[in-house]
């Protein structure tokens, strides 16, 4: 059995923007120091969110929660969080190839929340 303590720091150095390796613990802190008035200002956190855009509603739940312990996990388990991406990538590249051939859709934020409930 682990400590506590010790599942803080694991959660704390788990990746949130899986693009830029960016973690809990780089952006709390950016949080804490910069104050960014705007979720979308994580971006100057080491270029979060500005890859595929998968993190960008676990980055909105952080800005929300700013300081506060969230009230609820802000990321699910590593592996869900992981294979989640892996799907939404593959949505949004068949989003590209239809709209490329009229057929698509646009990508929306509800593309990565479906992944968030899993
Ligand atoms: S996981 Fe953050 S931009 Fe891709």
């Amino acid at each position: 059995m682990t400590h506590p303590r010790e599942n803080d720091r694991d959660d704390l150095d788990r990746e949130v923007c899986l693009c830029f390796h960016v973690t809990l613990r780089k952006l709390k802190q950016h949080l804490r120091v910069a104050k960014p008035q705007f979720a979308s200002q994580l971006s100057e956190c080491f270029g979060a969110g500005t890859g595929c855009g998968w993190c960008r509603p676990f980055l909105r739940k952080l800005h929300e929660a700013g300081s506060a312990p969230p009230a609820s996990p802000i990321l699910p388990d590593a592996a869900s969080y992981q294979s989640a991406r892996g799907e939404y990538l593959a949505r949004t590249a068949q989003n590209r190839v239809d709209a490329d051939s009229g057929s698509g859709r646009q990508p929306s934020a509800d593309d990565a929340d479906a992944g968030s409930a899993q």
